[in-house]
């Protein structure tokens, strides 16, 4: 079964041909990441207005790619939510002319549920049972993923996704946006262990809590301004990807240890992340835990991942008609269309 998938949930207009699931046949993504730079973040009127401008673009080349034309998919694929409204509408609306028009199934992926299944695209023995860790810009949760369609959130943040706290402190120590790519390049070379930065506590012993953190690194940044102190950045990076890859990582296999999981998987954009993934590697080993992670080039928004997880949905009967809609805010473990 091919499938043709479209992603435009923020700031990456992209679209891939799946080959049952599990075969990455073609798959294109126009990233937008220069233009929102100027504003230190994605803007989501810009967002939209590229995504307009791209999307057909962006369809024709996966296609050709691929060697197709658009008749000879099985079904279109669409994030439908969550994400910023406008940038989604801009995807389901062609999603959905592109179905009626061909007379193909539409089918509606959570795009969370997507970068989970970035993992099998990868991994073709993995499959369900199995506990995943999902960081990425706008989540961070830490999800039973019980089958390949039924998911069980256990724990996640309270307030700023872990990719949202990597940007924001790396706006702080004078990075360009997205800052966590940065903050992994100059942790490198950094000394963790100069700066000290809180582990914030948060009731439930799964959630995750960053703002907190993020607040800390802008203040430190800040004191050291007054006091004329020149900060050492790369050390600074080391200290809060340190920091929240230990926050990240304990809670997880915390989460693993008492779920009885020994297969583990990462997902979302932060799961690009080189300090992460060892700290994560090394813990699992330690607890005899086999953990899965995307390759780099899977970890970020991409539709590839979205014609994975459709290919599932649709062995599950889950596809929309012509009135589906895209929504800003949804869990992964409640969807519906
Ligand atoms: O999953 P994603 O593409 O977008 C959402 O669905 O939210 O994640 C984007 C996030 C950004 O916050 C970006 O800074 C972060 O992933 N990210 C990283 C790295 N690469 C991307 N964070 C830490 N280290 C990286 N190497
Ligand atoms: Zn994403």
């Amino acid at each position: 079964m091919d499938i043709l998938a479209i992603e435009s949930s923020c700031d990456e207009t992209a679209a891939a041909v799946i080959r049952d699931g599990r075969e990455i046949i073609s798959s294109v993504v126009a990233t937008q990441i220069e233009e929102h730079k100027l504003y230190g973040g994605v803007v989501p009127e810009i967002a939209s207005r590229r995504h307009c401008e791209s999307i057909v673009g962006v369809v024709d080349e996966s296609l050709a790619k691929a060697g197709m034309k658009a008749q000879d998919v099985d079904a279109i694929a669409v994030s439908f939510a969550p994400g910023l409204i406008g940038a989604l509408l801009v995807g389901v609306n062609f999603a959905k002319g592109l179905a009626l028009a061909l007379g193909k199934p539409l089918i509606p992926v959570h795009h969370i549920r997507g970068h989970i299944a970035a993992n099998y695209l990868a991994h073709p023995e993995l499959e369900p049972p199995y506990l995943c860790l999902v960081a990425s810009g706008s989540h961070s949760h830490i999800v039973k993923v019980n089958s390949w369609t039924e998911f069980e959130t256990i724990g996640q943040t309270v307030d700023d996704a872990a990719g949202e706290a990597f940007d924001k402190a790396a706006r702080a120590m004078g990075f360009p946006y997205p800052g966590g790519v940065h903050i992994d390049r100059a942790a490198k070379t950094g000394d963790r262990k100069k700066y000290q930065l809180p582990h914030p506590h948060t009731a439930n012993p799964y959630d995750f809590s960053f703002s907190g953190l993020k607040t800390a690194v802008i203040n430190l940044i800040h004191n050291a301004k007054q006091k004329g102190e020149e900060i050492d950045v790369n050390s600074l990076a080391a200290c809060f990807q340190y920091t929240v890859s230990d926050i990240l990582t304990q809670k997880f296999i915390t989460a693993a240890k008492e779920s009885g999981y020994k297969t583990l998987a990462l997902a979302g954009g932060v799961a690009a992340n080189s300090g992460l993934r060892s700290m994560l590697q090394q813990r699992a080993d330690y607890n005899g835990m086999k953990v899965y992670y995307p390759p780099i080039e899977l970890c970020g928004d991409n539709a590839a991942m979205i014609g994975c997880q459709a290919y599932y949905e649709f062995q599950a009967g889950h596809t929309a008609g012509a009135d589906l809609n895209a929504v800003a805010t949804m869990r992964l473990d409640r969807v519906t269309w």
